[in-house]
């Protein structure tokens, strides 16, 4: 396997990458914003990404949330319309059932997505870098409280800034926003899981924001098969065993032999 990948020529590609899914033990899945992008949900530097349209300091940044918390939960509010609306696609369902099939193997999704698509689709062993649109997190006293795409909007009214009803603060989307730490947690943990897996799937991500797009050189320092699945080159295909031009929901089934 030559460095780089073999782009286009996918069907040596699947052939290869099944075989090598046979021979071994722990896999990862590292997933961006491109997985998603056929349920509905933007991504964010693609030419028509989020980032393209809006200043991500003024919107999902600590300094704009605590200047301007009503424009930042504007900004969360309408994401979380969108992803309640959202339906997971073939490569989340995918993921799932490969989860299911392997038994005693190991299979985790390490995402940096905030939709908690993965676990709408089943998927039972998720990090999430960087927490999740349905979750509230009081910046005073720390409170948490999770909701889910069916009954966030019961609990909270786009007209007002959510408050914290143990405090009275202002309430936070828990995710994790420019200029804060990812979760200490779900850090070390895909850390370890990283370096310790046979194969690292790398789906629809730019690899463009630390530390996340570290992860696949821990995989790397572990001999692991580094699999790529993006239809545009990215900053880190020149180390992937494999780099697939291809859109996540097309080319997992075929991988997982599920067409
Ligand atoms: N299948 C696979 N990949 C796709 C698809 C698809 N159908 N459509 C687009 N992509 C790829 C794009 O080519 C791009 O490389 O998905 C990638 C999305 O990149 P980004 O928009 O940068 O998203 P991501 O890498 O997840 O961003 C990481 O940046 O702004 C922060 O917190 C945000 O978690 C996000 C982080």
């Amino acid at each position: 396997m030559s460095k780089g990948g073999i782009q286009g020529d996918y069907i040596k590609d699947v052939a290869q990458i099944r075989k090598i899914i046979k021979e071994s033990e722990n896999f990862v899945f590292f997933t961006g914003a491109g997985i998603s992008r056929e349920s509905g949900i933007p991504t964010f530097r693609d030419k028509d990404g989020l980032w393209k349209k809006y200043d991500p300091s003024k919107l999902a940044s600590r300094t704009a949330f605590i200047s301007n918390p009503k424009l930042v939960w504007d900004f969360f509010y309408s994401r979380q319309r969108l992803v309640c609306q959202a339906e997971c696609n073939d490569a989340h369902s995918a993921i799932e059932r490969f989860e299911k099939t392997i038994q005693e193997r190991s299979c985790w999704v390490i995402t940096q997505n905030i939709d908690r698509l993965h676990q709408r689709a089943g998927s039972q062993n998720v990090i999430e870098l960087h927490g999740n649109i349905f979750g509230v997190l009081c910046i005073e006293c720390g409170k948490r409280e999770q909701y889910n795409h069916d009954n966030f909007f019961n609990n909270f009214s786009e007209e007002k800034i959510p408050i914290c009803t143990s405090c009275n603060n202002i309430l936070k989307p828990d995710v994790v926003l420019f200029e804060e730490q990812l979760p200490p947690d779900e850090w070390r943990q895909a850390v370890q899981l990283s370096s310790e897996c046979d194969v690292m799937f790398i789906i629809g991500s730019s690899l463009n924001v630390s530390p996340a797009n570290t992860l696949p050189y821990h995989a790397l320092k572990n001999q692991a098969v580094l699999i790529e699945i993006n239809p545009n080159v990215t900053e880190m295909t020149s180390i992937m065993d494999f780099s697939l031009r291809e859109s996540a929901p097309n080319i997992l089934s075929k991988i997982f032999d599920l067409v």
